[in-house]
């Protein structure tokens, strides 16, 4: 009854501002190159993001890159950039956008007595002021432009009430509401809200938006409870990732909106069955894992492990699902091919895994899928998306695994002995360490003869069965460069050997393609 009453009533829309390209990207340690921003792009697009914010274009100029050619390739949502108040940030973000269908540049301020008093040293009439004048000149080079007073929530709100009404004077469309330091709680903030908009009369005329960091674990909630007194637009990141907590996490704002349509009364464009592609998507290009108890998209959301439940389940899903999998497309497709498979159905799989790839990359493909299928007899949809990526995003190869023999036991110094291709070079070296991995790693090191950190490793198996791939994730760090590289083999200290010089070449080809900035 309840349900039939819903599908009738047709439902205000909330708009999804995704930011997973700017304010994920600045979580510790991630950093995206263009080639992987566009992919995630493409996915966004898929999943029906209305609003993607591609990056912030005058902190470095792989950032300029990556929205512009977001601007040029995807015309599905409005490609947001962000863009300090000060006119050079808006000049670029402009520059950036020239090819968007819909662009917006995103203009912030901090507002807070702390932030305005220590880090901008301006006061708050300065402030004012600067903001009116960055709207005014957004507005001059694009149609659509967004206001953020940074660290709204501590700001103090009659300051804020007077900014919101200069800055929608000056022309801003949207204007977003940031609990930059993730201090809000949700009664609050969804009463400061209620409080905008009940004492800037013109904020109807615009779009309010929210924007909340995860410190102490309440963005999600946080958002909502916007929604709840006048919020139209929530700004939020694939798996929550972003600067230190992270923000709002979109899986979690959108299923909430879709599992308690009820309650909320809300519906978004996301195509939902795309979530858990994304999630496994940013994922992998970010190096975060996710955690299994992730709420919608870890590994164990949809698991039930004690009997009670499960015998709960098989005799009714509701009993302990509030949603089902293949609401966010996790439909497991088991065994998907094997050693006899033939071009055609690789290809064909792909396909319905949304890759489209040219010849060479299809051919190449191919190749890395029989070389898998002699060392593993079942080859799932992971283990294709792992060998497309490899094909696909195509950073320059320049050093290659091409030998790697372990020395290890318990009474023995774990040695290692690597070869290692450069160009057309094969180089030979060997080394002991506190492990076999450490070992591997000294080795590698000895070849490529730069010093890098490692500061995280992890693994975990893509597929299950004892010839599962492993797949490592390491992140290494030389001097301000921090950077993920990952390796898969059935083979763990293989995986592992893999992923440490796949991270090296990454921090080649990050310190040649991206200039200084100010992030
Ligand atoms: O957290 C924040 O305040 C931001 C703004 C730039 C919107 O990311
Ligand atoms: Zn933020």
């Amino acid at each position: 009854m309840k349900g039939t009453a819903l599908k009738e009533k047709v439902m205000e829309r909330i708009i999804i501002f995704d930011t997973t390209l700017r304010d994920g990207e600045q979580s510790p340690g991630v950093g995206f190159t263009v080639r992987e921003k566009l992919e995630i792009a493409r996915q966004l697009e898929r999943l029906g993001v209305d609003v993607l914010e591609a990056g912030f274009p005058a902190s470095s100029s792989g950032d300029f890159e990556a929205v512009r050619q977001i601007a040029r390739e995807i015309k599905g949502p409005v490609i947001a950039a962000l863009a300090r108040a000060v006119p050079s940030d808006i000049k670029k973000a402009a520059e950036a956008l020239k090819e968007a269908k819909r662009g917006r540049i995103h203009v912030f301020i901090a507002t807070s007595p702390i932030h305005m008093k220590y880090k901008l040293r301006k006061d708050p009439e300065e402030v004012l002021r600067l903001a009116r004048e960055a709207v005014k000149m957004a507005k001059e080079y694009c149609q659509e432009v967004e206001f953020s007073p940074e660290d709204a929530s501590r700001s103090d709100p009659s300051f804020l009430y007077e900014i919101i009404s200069a800055v929608l004077e000056e022309g801003a469309g949207i204007v977003n509401i940031p609990d930059t330091v993730g201090y809000s709680v949700p009664e609050e903030f969804g009463s400061l809200i209620r409080n905008i908009m009940k004492n800037v009369p013109t904020i109807k005329e615009a779009t309010l938006s929210v924007h909340c960091h995860n410190d102490l674990g309440m963005a999600t909630a946080n958002s909502l409870s916007a929604i709840k007194n006048g919020a139209r637009q929530i700004e939020c990141t694939v798996n929550g990732i972003g600067e230190r907590a992270g923000n709002a996490s979109l899986e979690e704002v959108v299923m909430a909106l879709k599992t308690r349509r009820d309650f909320f009364g809300f519906s978004t464009n996301i195509n939902t069955s795309e979530i858990y592609r994304t999630s496994q998507l940013v994922s992998r290009l970010a190096g975060m894992p996710v955690q299994p108890n992730k709420a919608i998209v870890g590994k164990n959301a949809f698991r039930h492990a004690a009997g009670i439940h499960q015998d709960g389940v098989l005799k009714e899903a509701a009993t302990y699902e509030i949603m089902s999998p293949s609401s966010i497309g996790l439909e497991r497709e088991e065994l998907v091919l094997g050693k006899l498979s033939g071009r055609h159905a690789f290809k064909e799989r792909l396909k319905k895994l949304g890759f489209d790839l040219n010849a060479l990359q299809l051919e190449a493909a191919f190749k890395a899928f029989k070389e898998l299928a002699d060392k593993k007899k079942e080859i799932f949809d992971e283990d294709l998306v792992f060998i497309v990526e490899e094909q696909t995003l195509q950073i320059p190869q320049i050093y290659s695994l091409e030998y790697i023999h372990i020395v290890t036991g318990n009474q023995v110094l774990p040695t290692a002995t690597v070869k290692i291709r450069k160009e057309e070079k094969i180089f030979q070296e060997a080394a002991c360490g506190d492990g076999p991995i450490d070992a591997a790693y000294r080795a590698i090191d000895r070849v490529v003869g730069l010093k890098v950190k490692l500061v995280d490793y992890s693994i975990r198996s893509v597929t299950g069965g004892k010839d599962a791939l492993g797949e490592v994730m390491v992140k290494v760090q030389k001097e301000e460069s921090m950077v993920t590289g990952r390796g898969i083999s059935t083979d763990i200290i293989e995986a592992s050997a893999k992923a440490y010089v796949n991270a090296i070449n990454r921090l080649i080809y990050r310190e040649k393609v991206r200039g200084k900035g100010v992030k």
